[in-house]
């Protein structure tokens, strides 16, 4: 595995500012996340990137030099003083830019500029870069060589930088992403804060994505992430609850559970944006169930892929590195099921298996050949099956 590689053995994880504060982004808000994360335990579950996304510069454009400027109203202290706070706190920092003239939100992007911007990010001590594709050309071989050129550039300051790709999924970076030395690279539209899909205005075709939507979008990609290189299911909007400034009126427990078992399944990053200063229990134990991060974590990073459908639920199934097998069922449907997992279904033998709930954290009965779960409507039911 090469170091830029080695930077994403397993799934990325960390949180990231657009969801929750849009272009209301700034310093106090950063540094206080930061320090939740690190005061929360949410740092010793593996969540360590703190990304500032869209609109931190000034929107009018560039100094002088022809450097970006953080907004001095957002940022008063500047964002290398920021970034040594987070570092300090055993926590590493993510900036945004886009691959055109401006970004999505219309603040100035690099297209034109990227050795001087990686390098003005490299001098703050920036570690992650976000890097969107709003107002370029929708040709995949632009977006190869755009990205391409700031992955170049980043290369060449000598820090580390993982490369977040964010062209949504439309010119295939699943096949292109790790040329241009990114790490992990977005599969889909914006995912709201809702079930199903949500029209997002703007450009025709553009729907943002519910999380229904996705468990098909990761169903179809499972064999192109692995160590490495990510395919990027979005941030997750676990906890937002209709709050964040992104749409959607919010989801139920059960649909926030299964975003998360999917993500974690899928092998997707897990970039939180809710609020984690305000965290309520229910999102602190759908973001630190560490038998679930677990299996995002595996080392051995084999993405899930669905292997049976039932009506509206589904099993998928994830090989882990030692040996057993983690299964989703899956209940995408609006009345509740009951789900009979049969162990051919997922490869396994007729022997005395144990069937672990990772969300209750309990070891359920014996399986042998069958097992029966009642699955609640939109719910997920984690089980991780060893011996
Ligand atoms: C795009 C991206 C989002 C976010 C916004 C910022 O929509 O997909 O994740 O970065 O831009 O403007």
């Amino acid at each position: 595995m090469s170091a830029s590689e080695a930077l994403a053995a397993t799934p990325p994880m960390g949180w990231n500012s657009w969801n929750m504060l849009g272009s209301d982004v700034n310093e106090a808000a950063i540094r206080e996340t930061a320090e939740a994360i690190a005061a929360l335990d949410l740092k010793e579950c593996g969540y360590n990137y703190v990304v500032i996304d869209d609109c931190w510069s000034i929107k009018g454009g560039r100094d002088s030099n022809g450097d970006l400027v953080p907004d001095p109203a957002k940022f008063p202290n500047g964002i290398k003083a920021l970034a040594d706070h987070v570092h300090s706190l055993g926590l590493k920092i993510g900036i945004y830019s886009d691959a055109a003239e401006m970004t999505c939100a219309n603040y100035p992007g690099s297209y034109g500029f990227e050795e001087q911007d990686a390098h003005l990010w490299a001098s703050w001590g920036i570690d992650f870069l976000k890097y969107d594709y709003c107002h370029a050309p929708a040709d995949q071989a632009t977006a190869i060589e755009r990205y391409a050129r700031m992955g170049e550039a980043l290369h060449k300051t000598g820090r580390e930088f993982l490369f977040s790709l964010c062209e949504w999924g439309g010119r295939a970076p699943h096949l292109w992403g790790r040329s241009v030395g990114g790490q992990m690279w977005r599969v889909s539209a914006d995912v709201f804060d809702s079930w199903t899909n949500v029209w997002a205005g703007g450009e025709p075709g553009f729907y943002a994505s519910g999380v229904d939507i996705s468990l098909d979008i990761a169903d179809d990609l499972h064999e192109y992430g692995g160590p490495g290189g990510w395919n990027d299911l979005d941030m997750l909007i676990v906890g937002l609850k209709g709050r964040g400034q992104i749409g959607g009126v919010g989801m139920t427990f059960f649909e926030y559970q299964t975003h998360m078992s999917i993500w974690c399944m899928a092998c997707s990053p897990l970039m939180m944006t809710c609020d984690v200063r305000a965290m309520d229990q229910e999102t602190a134990a759908l973001l630190m169930n560490r038998e679930v991060l677990a299996l995002n974590q595996d080392p051995l990073g084999r993405p899930a892929r669905r292997v049976k459908r039932l009506g509206s639920c589904e099993v998928w199934k994830k090989p882990l590195a030692d040996g057993s097998v983690a299964v989703a069922l899956v209940n995408r449907g609006s009345v509740g099921s009951d789900i009979t997992l049969k162990a051919a279904d997922i490869g396994q033998l007729d022997n005395p298996k144990v069937a672990r709930n990772l969300w209750q954290q309990q070891d359920s009965s014996d399986f042998r050949t069958e097992l029966l779960q009642h699955v609640k409507p939109h719910e997920t039911i984690l089980l991780k099956i060893s011996g």
